[in-house]
């Protein structure tokens, strides 16, 4: 299968060079990263070589292969609809139907919510394979040798980026790709950072994302009267879209920010209540 993609390949891109040694420098980067984090390498391998098949084809010719819900989910983006049309013909003409290969392909161009680790891959392979020139491209790749999904982050920040500067459209895929990888560890950084500065003590976070469907973290932490209600007025501020309630006054605040619930006791409340010895075996952030 393999062999027979790379031949289609090479003959395909024979008179454009330059995408073919991108496909190449796809596939070597995709290799290389699928043995570090544990992904098949002939999955790998497909994906790479098949994910800009459509690329240099007609939006037209490419529309023969999306439904009529992906031409107009598309049309203010169509350079979304390669992925698409590429993941349509391995499927139809290669016989090919591992979907996670097809899917880390359609979305190799706007990436979204709750990638495969091989979609990671692939979009960050894309991005910042060695015939990349763009500035950050050296610097993705060598992140992604260290942390796969940091580099994909910087990756999906970086594409939109370059959306922004052409002035072209944002795709709903793309935003929602960045709040996946922005969101809540970003909110939980803001949030760790106003009870630092109000400086309570001992601050304890402990991770739940998942083992828990209601909240991803949870944080206690200590607190006397003045810092108590300066933490609540900050995070009112900083977070405002985020809190559902604030309950207690004194000795013991609770404040529900969705994904991050946060309690914030007096010395003694915290020894009576004793969340530090009922969550002993959970995993801490901090
Ligand atoms: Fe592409
Ligand atoms: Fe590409």
């Amino acid at each position: 299968m393999i062999k027979k993609i790379k031949k289609d390949i090479m003959n395909r891109f024979k008179n454009d060079q330059k995408r073919l040694d991108h496909i190449l420098g796809v596939n070597e980067l995709m290799l290389e990263l699928s043995s570090i984090y544990g992904v098949s390498l002939e999955k790998a391998s497909i994906a790479a070589l098949f994910h800009d098949y459509t690329k240099n084809d007609s939006l037209e010719d490419q529309k023969k292969y999306l439904s009529n819900y992906l031409i107009k989910r598309y049309k203010d983006t169509p350079q979304a609809y390669h992925g698409f049309s590429a993941a349509k013909i391995l499927e139809d003409f290669y016989h090919y139907d591992d979907s996670e290969v097809l899917t880390a392909i359609k979305y190799h161009v706007t990436g979204r919510k709750n990638m495969s680790k091989l979609g990671k891959i692939l979009f960050v392979s894309d991005y910042s394979e060695k015939n990349r020139t763009h500035k950050e491209a050296a610097f993705v790749r060598d992140l992604a040798y260290q942390d796969l999904d940091a580099a994909y982050k910087q990756a999906v920040i970086g594409k939109i980026n370059h959306v922004n500067q052409k002035g072209q459209v944002l795709d709903k895929n793309q935003v929602e790709s960045l709040m996946s990888v922005n969101s809540n560890i970003d909110l939980l950084s803001v949030v760790q950072g106003e009870l630092e500065d109000v400086k309570v003590k001992d601050l304890k976070i402990f991770d739940f994302e998942k083992t828990n469907p209601f909240y991803d973290y949870f944080i206690i932490a200590t607190i006397n009267d003045r810092q108590g209600q300066a933490a609540v007025s900050r995070l009112k501020k900083a977070i405002k879209n985020e809190i559902r309630h604030v309950e207690g006054k004194t000795g013991w605040i609770l404040i529900d920010a969705n994904s991050i619930i946060i309690h914030l006791f007096k010395e003694e409340e915290r020894t009576f209540y004793g969340f530090d010895q009922k969550f002993l075996g959970v995993k801490r952030i901090k």
